[in-house]
């Protein structure tokens, strides 16, 4: 089936679905630069051979270095290294200029700071339609337990943390002492009953996705904003911040000029609308909570973010 049967921003939404980690992938050019590339098509192939693979756009500027190199090294991100990722995403000059690295087997870059660490051999190179598949042999690897990797779903950078439902029964059991008073857990659990019911509410009253509705809820306050700027805020990728907006572009909810977002009318509208539905919602949520109670929580919880 070829692609002119698809919408291609459609199918690569659909794509999107799919979360995955990311990784920063690294080789030495033929004149011994370094050359590095933000990738999320990072997969494991094989045990034994220990195999892994990944692909890269033939449109990259990159695409000759990783054909022809004999190493590279595969550097899966933690959760606190967004600008990392947005940095290899660019097209800047000197991605490295920012990085501490050193050199790892076959000279290939490795980051001082990773989630995990693979460290290959080039095993085969095939065609992929616009893009090459590489498949690696993985020679040496590292990884950091105690570190959170990033994660990726849906064009917007996201965290992983256990699933609600393998939570649920401890607190209502409150037969754990220890869980049913600890604050990270009270944070995370409010956290995901909250967000939950939210989320599914502003698509079936307003149509928005999660990532659409952060981008109208912070530009409701401003005249308009650079992607540059935004991309941050709403933490999307540049590229995937410029998807949303071309939706939100075709919804009439954003006007995009060059660099420059703005809600429409009709989207400052339509923001207004979804802020009056999520106050509605906060209300019900704090509900059992007199309006002290409430104001003291919010208090407090602003003084420790702020600490
Ligand atoms: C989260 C994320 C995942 C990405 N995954 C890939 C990927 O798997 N393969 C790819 O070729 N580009 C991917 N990209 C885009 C490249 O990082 C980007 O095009 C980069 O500019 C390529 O660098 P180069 O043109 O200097 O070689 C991704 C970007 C982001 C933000």
């Amino acid at each position: 089936m070829s692609s002119d049967k698809f919408d291609i921003k459609d199918f690569r939404r659909a794509l999107s679905q799919f979360p995955t980690g990311v990784t920063v992938i690294t080789a030495l050019d033929d004149s011994g630069e370094p050359v590095g590339v933000t990738a999320s098509s990072f997969n494991s192939v094989s045990i034994d051979p220990p195999l892994i693979l990944w692909s890269i756009d033939k449109g990259a500027y990159s695409l000759d270095t990783f054909r022809d190199t004999e190493f590279f090294a595969v550097n899966v991100l933690g959760r606190d290294q967004v600008s990392t990722s947005n940095n290899f995403a660019s097209r800047g000059e000197d991605k490295f200029a920012n990085a501490s690295y050193s050199a790892g087997i076959g000279g290939a870059p490795v980051l001082d700071d990773y989630a995990a660490q693979f460290e290959c051999k080039t095993w085969a190179v095939y065609e992929g339609g616009d893009h090459l598949i590489l498949v690696g042999e993985v020679v040496d690897y590292r990884y950091n337990d105690g570190r959170e990797p990033l994660v990726f779903a849906r064009g917007s950078y996201a965290v992983s943390s256990t699933h609600p439902a393998m939570t649920k029964g401890q607190v209502d059991a409150s037969s754990n002492e220890f869980v049913s008073d600890y604050l990270l857990y009270l944070l995370r659990e409010t956290y995901n009953r909250y967000s939950q019911e939210l989320y599914p509410r502003l698509m079936s009253e307003g149509g928005v996705t999660p990532e659409e509705w952060r981008v109208l809820a912070i530009l409701a306050d401003q005249p308009s904003k650079r992607l540059a700027e935004l991309s941050p805020l709403v933490m999307q990728p540049e590229s995937a911040l410029r998807e949303t907006a071309d939706w939100m572009v075709g919804k009439g909810h954003v006007v995009l000029e060059g660099e420059s977002v703005s809600l429409s009318e009709n989207g400052q509208a339509l923001a207004e609308s979804l802020r009056s539905i999520a106050k509605q919602h906060e209300a019900e949520v704090i509900s059992s909570l007199s309006e002290e109670q409430a104001s003291m929580l919010k208090e407090s919880l602003r003084t420790i973010i702020r600490a």
